[in-house]
């Protein structure tokens, strides 16, 4: 193998450059070209690349974002879309490619090794819901990112005798609302995988208030219900004082934690290692603490990764 191609695809998030970065160094530390696709797929799509060197990525690690770029492309969904994806890699002699993203980069990966190139995925999403990988990259910066502003919130909460509703990311995954809410202890988190009762929630808030716990958070993931109609709610049905914050793409950036930084450095190594090794349609994760491969078709026709029940128990059992 001479040359491998590089790109970060789908919503961004904090260790996608140090995995890049693994990517690049591991490869030239083995003699290998290693091009940057830009803007992921778009770049496949418009031929828009670069020359990966070993200063290219110097000063990286610590930044969040890509600096190649993310995109989301509906093109690549398509037949026509992922043959001119194809024709860009082999015009460019790509023999390997590793793609970083979500979801949806995923399949695009599938269909890029269906179609021979051989391709490896690593799984970077702060939704956290790619199954078999305990995490994705950028989980644990989005999950620090939440934290940081929560206990903000919580000492401004408590100054006013308010309730605090937060809206964090995860369209159909409730990963970040609920270890955020245990590990700021918050009295709920509202995720899409478990059905919530307002009225029993509005119930348990005016216990508190009546035993003086007179602030309270309730973290509502975006997926599971809109955190301005729950506040409005508790304001309409139990009068107190609500006030509302939604989190938005201020989870996604900031400096990779010390986490996400080792295990981008983990995933882009094996990335390259694995294809040297003759692997392809296969994405890294971690498993047990230990990095495993598993064929990108076992990923994608798995549903959903499910939440973590001890920490539905915790939650209940903790913050009330
Ligand atoms: O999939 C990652 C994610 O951050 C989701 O949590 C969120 O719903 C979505 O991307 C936002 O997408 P965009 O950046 O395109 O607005």
């Amino acid at each position: 193998m001479r040359r491998i191609a590089v790109l970060t695809s789908g919503g961004d998030c904090s260790g996608m450059n140090p995995a890049i970065r693994a990517v690049v160094r591991t490869a030239l530390a083995k003699g290998i070209d290693v091009v940057g696709i830009q803007r992921g797929y778009r770049g496949l799509i418009d031929r828009q690349y670069e020359m990966l060197h070993h200063q290219s990525v110097s000063n990286t690690l610590q930044r969040g974002g890509t600096f190649l770029q993310s995109a989301r492309c509906k093109e690549m969904m398509s037949p026509a879309g992922q043959a001119i994806a194809v024709e860009t890699l082999e015009g460019i002699g790509i023999e390997g490619l590793v793609v970083i993203g979500g979801d949806g980069s995923l399949r695009g990966a599938k269909a890029l090794h269906e179609r021979g190139i051989k391709t490896i995925g690593i799984p970077a999403s702060i939704d956290n819901d790619i199954p078999f990988t305990d995490m994705s990259l950028g989980v644990d910066t989005a999950l620090n990112n939440i934290c940081y502003a929560v206990d903000c919130l919580k000492d401004t909460a408590s100054s006013h005798d308010r309730t605090f509703v937060v809206e964090t990311m995860g369209r159909g995954s409730g990963y970040l609302a609920l270890t955020a809410a245990v590990a700021c202890g918050a009295e709920f988190a509202l995720i899409p995988e478990v059905e919530f009762d307002l009225d029993a929630i509005c119930e348990i808030l005016r216990r508190r208030f009546k035993d003086g716990r007179n602030n309270s958070l309730i973290l509502v993931a975006e997926g599971a219900a809109s955190a301005k109609e729950i506040a409005d709610q508790i304001k309409d049905r139990i009068h107190f004082e609500t006030r509302l914050m939604v989190l938005g793409h201020y989870q996604r950036g900031g400096s990779p934690t010390a986490f996400d930084r080792l295990l981008a450095c983990r995933f882009g190594m094996t990335a390259v290692e694995a294809l040297l090794a003759g692997e392809s349609g296969k994405m890294i994760g971690l498993t047990k603490s230990e990095i495993q491969l598993t064929e990108l078709d076992k990923v994608i026709s798995e549903k959903t990764r499910p939440i973590d029940q001890m920490l539905v128990k915790l939650g209940e059992i903790m913050d009330r």
